[in-house]
């Protein structure tokens, strides 16, 4: 099936955003190191963009967790792939996402990264459907903006592994006419 991308963020606005977040991220923690976990793939375009801003000593780990398969649809959280390289131990923690749609991910990430004993875990993410959330305790501390319940790619997020390069979050729209 064909499928077409309509911009919903432009490039600019979503700099702007992250320009803004990220000043927020500096006022709050000052000159105390960040430890920045990038949940890949989907949060590598934005944590770069971030870190560009921020003014505290920086450090980067990686980590994946899938809960999609190559649909729209979340099918859970919990299958893990790479660990982080790096303990946690009395780190000040930001876990740095893509997207959060139910909630699973970022409630499995906080239950074992917790166990790690870092000083303080606290989580920014690009995107935020809230109306999806299945996961309501979930506390977002950092979110650059909500949007509706609509498929999006771009900025790093993917459609069946593409669309990650694209420099603004587009919406996936199913041309059905097409093949
Ligand atoms: P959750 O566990 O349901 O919150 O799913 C979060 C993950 O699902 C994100 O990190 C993304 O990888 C993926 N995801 C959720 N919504 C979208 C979307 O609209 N486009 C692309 N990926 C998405
Ligand atoms: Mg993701």
């Amino acid at each position: 099936m064909a499928e077409q991308i309509r911009v919903l963020l432009t490039e600019q606005e979503v700099d702007e955003r992250i320009e803004a977040v990220a000043e927020q991220i500096n006022r709050d923690y000052g000159n105390t190191p960040l430890h920045l976990i990038c949940i890949l793939k989907g949060g590598v375009m934005f944590m770069c963009e971030l870190a560009k801003r921020l003014k505290m000593p920086v450090s980067f780990d990686f980590m994946s967790v899938s809960s999609y398969g190559s649909g729209t649809v979340s099918t859970g959280a919990g299958k893990n792939g790479k660990d982080l390289d790096e303990p946690l131990d009395g780190k000040q923690v930001l876990i740095v996402e893509d997207i959060i749609d139910t909630g699973r991910t970022l409630s499995y990430l906080l239950q074992i990264l917790g166990q790690r004993g870092p000083k303080d875990i606290r989580l920014c993410t690009l995107l935020d459907k809230p109306d999806r959330r299945v996961k309501k305790h979930v506390r977002v501390d950092y979110t650059c903006f909500e949007i509706p319940d609509e498929f999006v790619v771009g900025y790093g997020l993917d459609y069946d592994q593409r669309y990650r390069n694209l420099p603004f979050i587009g919406v996936v729209e199913f041309d059905e006419t097409r093949e």
